[in-house]
């Protein structure tokens, strides 16, 4: 229950930030979430690298590179060195009055901790879910600590009993909540480009590469609704979730997919799970 906050390692009921802090305030930061399976650092470098990016992208002036050995003294110091686990990095652009603009001469402020993750078991998961309208703005590649839109789609989806949201824009399948999407279809797998659409997914990216791997072929394309009836499997994929089976999805009260196969799904979640050990 220790938190590391601007260069100190507090219990986490001690940890303070100011009311003017801009995360808390305005959403004025970005965040990461980052895997460490049985103690050992997971796709780091490319969390990182992630972090960085987005945080240029809205210009606060923090080097991502330099939390990497606080990041592993996170999970050693909560006794997850031999667990599966993750670490939640937050930087907000800092502590100031509330203004719209971009204040200058602010310090930012850094927030991480570490926390348990289930992989073990995770192969038998299988998630009913349900589409929602993707409510967001226009720059979903941000991982942005704003993430009211995300809540409340997913909050409709576990209030109705699933296990996560697939959002549509204009009837494209986008992302999940919290969760990337790929779509199986004659023994070719498809998700969405990386582009302001979704958040480019660590776990997708490498689960890209797997599929490289495999010989399995990738498309970087978007897939309608409409199209679910020649879809034999879908797939979610995050830091949180790992690769997880869709059994279901419905749409407002109807359903409109039920899995017909795993083949492919299985094969990744294998090489995906030997990876990690
Ligand atoms: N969520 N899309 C969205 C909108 C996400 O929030 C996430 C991750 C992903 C998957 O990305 P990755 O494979 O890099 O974890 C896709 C994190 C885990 C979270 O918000 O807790």
């Amino acid at each position: 229950d220790e938190v590391y906050l601007n260069g100190k390692w507090l219990k986490h009921d001690e940890a303070c930030v100011s009311v003017f802090d801009r995360a808390f305030m305005l959403g004025d930061g970005i965040y990461e979430v980052t895997p460490f399976y049985y103690g050992k650092a997971f796709l780091l470098e490319a969390h990182l690298n992630r972090l960085q990016t987005c945080l240029n992208k809205i210009q606060i002036d923090f080097d991502a590179f330099s939390l990497k050995p606080t990041v592993k003294e996170a999970i050693s110091r909560a006794g997850l060195g031999n667990k599966d686990a993750a670490v939640y990095i937050q930087v907000s652009r800092g502590v100031a009055p509330r203004t719209h603009y971009y204040p200058e001469k602010v310090k930012t402020t850094i927030l991480l901790y570490a926390f348990p993750v289930t992989l073990e078991g995770f192969e038998n998961k299988n998630w009913d879910v349900l589409v929602s309208e993707d409510k967001r703005w226009h720059r979903c590649d941000i991982k942005s600590t704003a993430l009211l839109a995300n809540v409340m789609a997913n909050e409709e989806a576990v209030s109705r009993g699933f296990n996560e949201n697939l959002l549509i824009r204009k009837g494209y399948f986008t992302e999940g909540s919290h969760t990337s999407i790929f779509f199986v279809k004659y023994g070719m797998v498809f998700t969405h480009p990386a582009n302001n659409d979704i958040l480019e997914g660590i776990t997708r990216n490498f689960v890209i590469e797997l599929c490289a791997e495999l010989d399995i072929e990738v498309k970087e394309k978007a897939v309608h609704v409409d199209e679910l009836v020649e879809i034999d499997e879908i797939f979610l994929t995050g830091t949180t979730t790992q690769i997880v089976p869709v059994n279901t999805i419905t749409r407002v009260e109807k359903r409109v997919y039920t899995a017909k196969k795993d083949q492919i799904t299985r094969r990744l979640q294998k090489v995906f799970f030997e990876r990690t050990r």
